[in-house]
Parts: structure tokens; sequence; C-alpha cells
């Protein structure tokens, strides 16, 4: 029997856009073997990352961390899979880029945790309250590819 599908959200951060990593960040998920469901490239405002990150309100961090996520333009995307929130986060890597394991995605192309490039959901809660946040229903699509019984059976 398939494995349980999830849907779980992304964010390629300002530094992602900016170093014209989009493709190959999207591309990763897709070898994965994920399917992308909604995907738009927006600036997050002030209101919108305070509510992202309101976990880490009052942390030492999170001041740089709402100019950050505020820079520039993002791609947010919500992909689809088996395990998607396991996959995804395991496809990303630790929240420390330099620390990261070789291989994913900070691991490969970052060095600095002010600057890891994506986000990426954490459990099935936050996933269900970021994908709302980002996207209306009618902007996530239901659909097969014809390999999905390649990548999951
Ligand atoms: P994210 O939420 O962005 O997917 O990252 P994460 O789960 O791996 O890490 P989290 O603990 O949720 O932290 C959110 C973001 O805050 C920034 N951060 N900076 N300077 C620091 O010590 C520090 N710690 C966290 C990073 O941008 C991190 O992704
Ligand atoms: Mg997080």
């Amino acid at each position: 029997m398939p494995a349980e599908t999830e849907r779980t959200l992304i964010i390629v951060k300002p530094d992602g856009v900016q170093r014209a990593l989009v493709g190959e960040i999207l591309s990763r998920f897709e070898r994965r073997g994920l399917r992308l469901v909604g995907l738009k490239l927006i600036h997050i405002d002030r209101p919108l990352a305070e509510q992202h990150y309101a976990e880490h309100q009052g942390k030492p961090f999170y001041d740089g961390l709402i100019e950050y996520i505020t820079l520039s333009p993002v791609v947010v995307a919500v992909l689809e899979g088996p395990h998607a929130i396991q996959v995804v986060r395991n496809t990303v890597g630790g929240t420390r880029p330099h620390e990261a394991a070789p291989g994913s995605i900070r691991g490969d192309f970052g060095v600095d945790v002010g600057r890891n490039l994506i986000h990426a959901s954490d459990a099935p809660e936050t996933a269900q309250t970021e994908v709302a946040l980002y996207f209306k229903s009618n902007e996530l699509l239901s659909y097969q590819r014809d390999v999905d019984r390649w990548i999951s059976g």
C-alpha cells in the first residue's frame, strides 16, 4: 500500500532568489519524487513575516530574521508526496549550514545560519498552518503524474 501522502510548505528565501538558486532548489525536490501543487513569487511584508515566525518572537535572532525574510522576493511552494514533511526537511538539511550534511541544500550552498536559503515546515500541524498562510485553497492543484506509480508503490 502506498505511504501516506502529505503536503508541506517551502520558501526559497531572499538569498536563494538573489543567488539564482530557485531552479536548482526546486529541481532537487522534483528529482526526489515530490510533486509541486502550489507555486508563486511574492515579497513577504513585515506583518506576514511576524505571523510566519511568531514562534521565534523574543529570541536574540528574531529581528535579524524578520529583516532577512523581507529583504527581497521569495518563492513559496507546496510540495506533495509520501512522507513529504520529513523528506523535505532532510533534503533541506540542518538549520546551521556549516553543520548541515553535504548533499543537503544548506550543506551544499550555505555557510551561515543568517543566510540559510530555504524554509521548510517542520511538522504536520505547522505544515497545515503555513500552507494556509500563503495559499488559498483554489491555488493548490490536485493531480497525478504518470511517473508517480514509479515513485511510490
Ligand atoms: P526554518 O524555520 O526557516 O525552516 O528553519 P529551521 O526550522 O531549520 O530553523 P528554526 O529554528 O525554525 O529557525 C528559523 C530561522 O531563524 C534563523 N535562525 N538564526 N542566528 C541564529 O542563531 C539563528 N537561529 C535560527 C534561520 O534563518 C532559521 O532558518
Ligand atoms: Mg523552523
